[in-house]
C-alpha cells in the first residue's frame, strides 16, 4: 500500500478530470479484490460491477450520464449494481458452500440461512424496498473500493448523475439488477477539486436518541 487507511481517507477527493494513464492490471485486480471484502447481510454479496474500458462503451455511458466528462476520461469506469436475485435458492447454496469452504459454516447456520433469507425478502422487515437493500450493500463496497484505490494512488469519482433506465438498456442489465452508482477510476489531473469541508461531529452524532446532543 502506498498510503495508510487514514491517509487514503483524508486524501480522497471526487476527481472531476482524469489523465490518460492506464491503471496497471495488477493494481486494478487488487482494488477489486480488497473492495469486495466489504460486509453484507448473510454474506450475500449482492454487488455486481460492469467494468467499462472500451472507448465506444464509455461514450455510450457518458451519453447516459448528462455528458459528464469523467466517464470518458477515466481509463476504467465501474457500473456499480446490486442484484436482487440473491434470494434465489441456488444462489443461497453458493453462499453456504463458500462459507463451508472457508470453514465458517455449520449445518445449523446453513439451515437457518435456507429459511431466513427467503423470508427476509418476502416480508422485508428490515427494508422498505429491495432497491434500498441492494443500494445499502453495493455502496458499502463502492466506498471500500474508493478507499483501497486511493491507498494505491488511484483516484475515483462516485456518480449518481445518470439516467438509470438508459444505463440498463445500453448495458443489458436485467430488470432485477439495480444500478447504484457509476465509479470512474484513474489518475486525477491536477488540480484536484478542493476539500469541501465536513460538519462537526456534534452536528451529526447524537446521544442515545435523535433528540439529544452529544458531547465528544
Ligand atoms: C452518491 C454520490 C453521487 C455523486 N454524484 C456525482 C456526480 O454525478 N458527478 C460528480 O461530479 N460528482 C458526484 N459526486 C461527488 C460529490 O460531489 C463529492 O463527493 C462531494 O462534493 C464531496 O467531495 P469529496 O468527495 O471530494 O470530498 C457524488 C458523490 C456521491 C457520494
Amino acid at each position: 500500500m502506498k498510503l495508510s487507511v487514514k491517509e487514503a481517507i483524508e486524501q480522497r477527493r471526487a476527481a472531476r478530470s482524469f489523465s490518460l494513464d492506464p491503471i496497471p492490471e495488477d493494481i486494478l485486480a487488487k482494488i477489486f479484490r480488497l473492495g469486495v471484502l466489504a460486509p453484507s447481510g448473510f454474506n450475500l454479496q449482492p454487488w455486481r460491477f460492469i467494468v467499462v474500458r472500451e472507448e465506444e462503451n464509455k461514450q455510450k455511458l457518458r451519453a447516459c450520464a448528462f455528458d459528464q466528462r469523467q466517464i470518458t476520461e477515466a481509463p476504467v469506469v465501474l457500473i456499480c449494481c446490486g442484484d436482487r436475485r440473491v434470494n434465489n435458492p441456488d444462489y443461497i447454496e453458493n453462499v453456504i458452500q463458500l462459507g463451508q469452504e472457508a470453514g465458517a459454516m455449520n449445518d445449523k447456520y446453513a439451515n437457518s440461512m435456507r429459511s431466513a433469507i427467503p423470508q427476509l425478502f418476502q416480508h422485508h422487515p428490515c427494508f422498505e424496498s429491495r432497491e434500498a437493500w441492494t443500494n445499502r450493500h453495493t455502496m458499502l463496497a463502492v466506498a471500500q473500493i474508493m478507499i483501497v484505490a486511493q491507498s494505491l494512488g488511484v483516484d475515483s469519482c462516485p456518480m449518481e448523475g445518470f439516467v438509470t433506465a438508459q444505463v440498463k438498456e445500453a448495458f443489458n442489465i436485467p430488470p432485477e439488477v439495480d444500478v447504484c452508482c457509476l465509479l470512474p477510476l484513474g489518475y486525477a489531473k491536477e488540480p484536484l477539486k478542493q476539500y469541501g469541508g465536513r460538519f462537526q461531529n456534534e452536528k451529526i452524532f447524537f446521544n442515545e436518541t435523535f433528540q439529544e446532543d452529544i458531547v465528544l
